[in-house]
């Protein structure tokens, strides 16, 4: 391929700080040429309401044109109270919308929930997977990734602090591309 696939990163969290954004940035690092990964924002968009159908806020239709622009979504989230936060549920049922406008539709996915406790987001990750079917999001099965132990991840260089991680999350990013071009064709 010439082409780096375009991927858009959705990040769960709006903390300062947040462990989520930071593996964005050190994924970005070390991504493979053929993965361009552009984090794409959700903090600013306003609680879904239908009645946004006659005149949606500029900021639905931002964000929908960058989704229909990505050939794939990778979603980095934490877990809050066994599922996803909030801020990516709403991103979700902004692009899911209007209906018969799905910007998720047919889109590769991929999935990594990421938490400083030991389960690593399990419940997040697997409701997660459960709102991309409806989206009809083909989200990577395996590996899944299901990463505990967030607060020591991380250089201060934004870099992952252990060789065995990059390596890890290195052949996630790998099998992941090749994800995306089996659901391109
Ligand atoms: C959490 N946290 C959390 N962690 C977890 O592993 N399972 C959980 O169910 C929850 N629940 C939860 C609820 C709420 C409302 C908050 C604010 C936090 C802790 C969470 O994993 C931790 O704050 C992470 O650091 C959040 O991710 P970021 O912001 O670092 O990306």
């Amino acid at each position: 391929m010439s082409q780096a696939y375009r991927v858009a990163v959705l990040i769960g969290s709006l903390r300062q700080g947040s462990y989520n954004r930071k593996l964005a940035l050190a994924l970005q690092k070390i991504a493979p040429a053929s993965l361009q990964l552009e984090v794409v924002e959700i903090g600013h968009l306003p609680f879904y309401n239908e009645d946004e159908a006659a005149s949606p806020p500029a900021g639905y239709t931002e964000f929908r044109a960058s989704i229909k622009a990505a050939d794939a979504v990778l979603f980095l989230s934490p877990e809050y109270n066994r599922s996803i936060p909030a801020v990516l549920k709403n991103a979700l049922d902004v692009g899911s919308r209007p209906y018969g406008h799905n910007a998720f539709n047919g889109k590769a996915g991929g999935v990594i929930t990421l938490s400083p406790g030991a389960l690593g987001g399990f419940g997040a990750h697997q409701h997660l997977r459960q709102v991309l079917v409806c989206l009809n999001v083909a989200t990577l099965p395996t590996p899944e990734m299901y990463i505990g132990g967030a607060a020591d991840m991380f250089t201060d260089e934004g870099g992952f602090a252990k060789p065995d991680t990059q390596a890890y999350m290195g052949k996630f990013l790998a099998t992941f591309a090749d994800w995306i071009g089996r659901q391109k064709g």
